[in-house]
């Protein structure tokens, strides 16, 4: 479906996100037929370029990240880009970006903030300043949305003061991958999953966001972050409301984001006493990944002394009527042995077993939402092995990989989020109090490690983490979803 006519201003467009995520997802749109025809994407960055200068970058950068580019599209799309120099700290170009909206004055204007949160403010103050901000104008914010509740807070007022809360869209592109979305529709277009969606059938949840991946060229943003606030403050917690969230009345914006909100609020708080044994922080060593040695972390920043987490396992605990007394295990990490995001939700063990134990042990079931690689969802139930050798109980997975069963291109989560702004729907978005209650729950747990004397335990890079994760789950008589797997 088409979407009513827009310019886009992306803020930032010769950097990272732009050149491999923006400018590919935009492309798509436009091939799949999704672009009003005279919809305009301006470009702006400190380098001096023409807009033929930047049509040459953009297209360079789609030959490296779209497969099966098309030339007519490419044209059609390439078309589209316009490029104004704007130099934030000096606020030299704002004018001339001015000169080129006011061309359309009647069409919705999104303002994308592909550039680190200290310019946020500054670009929102321009934007006012210049008075191209209207009811028609949306600003679209990526993570990291501050480094605490505090900063958080005044990053939210900068932007605040010139764009409504319901003209700001905090992306979270988790929000934005296809089986994240499937979450919703598998919970609430199904009536299987609901009734036995709580603490009296569900022994406890698994969320894992696993990288194989170092911190690569970001070492310096990633090295003030730490995985915590990197990936838990936003990705994780979301993906957690999302499994934890009460029905909402229907899908508009605010009612999903109201139940979010009750997650995120009903968290029990993690701190300076329970930190040691409810949370454990790593930090990789040099070690081996995808078949070849890799350095360590400190090696790779050039910096013996950080004690920044680049990994993190959280034991956490939703205190409500659903939930009491069901886990839910949390962790992430780079460098990992694989690249695997996935929830795994573990029903109850049968109450009472009626086979003799020749028949093999039974297993609970457990349902595993695999979010990367092979987007899918798998039910692993217990069948009785085939043969005549008598009753002989196994493990089986229903299964079902959305390649397969689809046989689509999986679109990338910017494809579908950009849409949605433009569309005006905030469903997908985080709202500014989720932003709040989220940093009040990790906010505790960062003071309790900043406190602490001791540093991230280290772990080989190319394996699952420090011991001490297997630990903490293992504590409870339970263990990671890929320890049982084979
Ligand atoms: C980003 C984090 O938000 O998400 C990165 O800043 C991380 O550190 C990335 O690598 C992971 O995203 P995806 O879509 O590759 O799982």
């Amino acid at each position: 479906i088409e979407v009513e006519d827009f310019d886009l201003v992306v803020f930032g467009a010769s950097g990272d996100l732009a050149h491999r995520k923006l400018l590919p997802a935009l492309y798509h749109r436009d091939a799949d037929g999704q672009m009003p025809e005279k919809a305009r994407i301006i470009c702006s960055a400190r380098r001096d370029y023409t807009h033929d200068d930047f049509r040459d970058y953009a297209e360079k950068a789609l030959k490296e990240h779209v497969k099966d580019l098309d030339d007519a599209h490419l044209k059609q799309f390439l078309a589209r880009l316009y490029y104004v120099k704007i130099d934030i700290a000096t606020a030299k170009g704002f004018e001339d970006l001015k000169t080129i909206l006011e061309e359309r004055p009647e069409v919705i204007r999104a303002f994308y903030l592909a550039v680190g949160p200290d310019l946020f403010g500054t670009i929102s103050e321009n934007l006012g300043r210049i008075g191209v901000v209207n009811s028609n104008s949306r600003v679209v914010m990526e993570k990291p949305i501050g480094k605490d509740g505090t900063s958080a807070k005044a990053l939210n007022d900068t932007v605040g003061a010139v764009f409504a809360e319901d003209q700001i869209f905090r992306i979270d592109h988790y929000l934005g991958k296809e089986t994240v979305q499937n979450l919703m529709a598998l919970r609430f277009a199904n009536a299987l999953f609901e009734p036995l969606w709580n603490a009296a059938h569900i022994d406890h949840v698994q969320i894992t966001v696993a990288e194989s991946l170092g911190t690569g060229g970001r070492a310096g943003y990633y090295d003030t972050a730490g995985a915590l606030r990197d990936m838990v403050q936003n990705h994780i917690l979301q993906l957690l409301c999302l499994v934890a969230m009460e029905p909402p009345e229907s899908m508009n914006a605010d009612s999903v984001r109201d139940e979010k909100l009750k997650v995120l609020k009903a968290l029990s708080p993690i701190d300076a006493q329970s930190a040691d044994r409810l949370t454990v922080r790593g930090q990789y060593r040099a070690g081996a990944s995808a078949g070849g040695a890799v350095p360590g972390y400190l090696e790779e920043l050039g910096n013996n002394e950080s004690r920044t987490e680049t990994f993190v396992a959280l034991k956490a605990e939703i205190a409500n009527w659903r939930w009491a007394g069901v886990p839910f295990y949390l962790r992430t990490g780079k460098r990992l042995a694989q690249r695997v995001s996935e929830i795994v939700v573990q029903f109850q063990p049968i109450p009472h077993s009626i086979f003799d134990v020749e028949a093999g042990t039974i297993t609970a079931n457990r349902l595993i939402i695999r979010l990367q690689p092979d987007e899918g969802v798998q039910m692993q139930v217990m069948i009785k092995d085939p043969g005549p050798g008598g009753m002989r109980l196994r493990q089986v997975p229903l299964d079902m990989s959305f390649a397969e069963a689809f046989k689509v291109r999986n679109p990338d989560a910017y494809e579908r989020l950009i849409m949605d702004v433009i569309r005006g729907n905030q469903t997908l978005f985080m709202r500014r109090d989720e932003v709040d209650a989220a940093w009040a729950w990790i906010d505790p747990i960062l003071a309790a490690w900043a406190a602490s004397k001791e540093a991230p335990k280290g772990y080989t890079a190319g394996t699952w983490g420090p011991s001490a994760s297997i630990a903490l789950v293992e504590r409870d008589g339970r263990t990671w979803s890929e320890d049982d797997s084979e």
